[in-house]
């Protein structure tokens, strides 16, 4: 099969695009408004973007919480969501209002950001602290209505590892199962059964791929 996304014509009960992207990474974005308040919530449309430098970017559909206040204070922390926080991660998307405090609703302890004035889950084993850099707001976005899509991108400036995921010297992604998020309800959550390990393949003078 195929379709047009202009005609949005694919005769599926559900829209398969998010299942066919996945799985995608979940940046947990920690904020907090001018007058202090912390909010807390899960963006799937969530990536790194680069390593030199160390920028991250998150795309918020709708004109929500957390992208108000990254631009009122121009920072936000993304903790990493793992398996063992899966029901806390879930209860701090819920549509709660402006006021409310998702750390506190979803009982997760609120930490203090060390390199930007933006809040972090302590629970999570690994935490990147961000300036913004910018926001894109997409095609079709209109503040007036806060509908459409805003991409915000950060520099990661600070990054926290909880030193019981340290092993050998490399970060445990074993030990800390993050989830994925696919299409639909689904999740799925990177364990030992399903990492393996590769070198890149290299040319042999020939011209030929020679792998290890
Ligand atoms: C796993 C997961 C991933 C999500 N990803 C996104 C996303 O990428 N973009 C988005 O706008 N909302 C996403 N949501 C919904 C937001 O978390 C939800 O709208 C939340 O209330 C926004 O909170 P805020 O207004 O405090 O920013 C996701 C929810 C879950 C559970």
């Amino acid at each position: 099969m195929h379709y047009s996304t202009k005609k949005n014509n694919h005769n599926l009960p559900h829209d398969p695009f998010k299942a066919i992207v996945s799985p995608r990474p979940i940046g947990w974005i920690g904020t907090q408004n001018s007058n202090g308040i912390r909010n807390l919530a899960p963006y799937s449309f969530f990536n790194a973007i680069s390593d030199k430098p160390y920028y991250v970017m998150f795309s918020s559909t709708g004109y929500k919480d957390s992208i108000k206040n990254i631009e009122d204070t121009k920072v936000f922390s993304c903790s990493l969501a793992t398996q063992s926080l899966f029901d806390k991660m879930n209860f701090s998307s819920v549509s709660a209002k402006y006021c409310v405090d998702e750390f506190e609703l979803s009982g997760l302890t609120p930490e203090d950001g060390k390199y930007v004035k933006a809040p972090f889950v302590k629970e999570s084993p690994a935490i990147l602290e961000c300036e913004l850099w910018k926001v894109i707001d997409l095609p079709g976005s209109n503040r007036a209505d806060l509908s459409g899509s805003y991409v915000v991108f950060g520099h990661v400036i600070g990054i926290h590892i909880d030193d019981s995921y340290i092993k050998d010297g490399l970060f445990d992604t074993r030990k800390a199962k993050p989830l994925g998020r696919l299409g639909y309800m689904d999740y799925g959550v990177i364990n030992d059964g399903n990492i393996f390990s590769k070198r890149r393949p290299q040319l042999d003078p020939e011209g030929k791929i020679i792998t290890e």
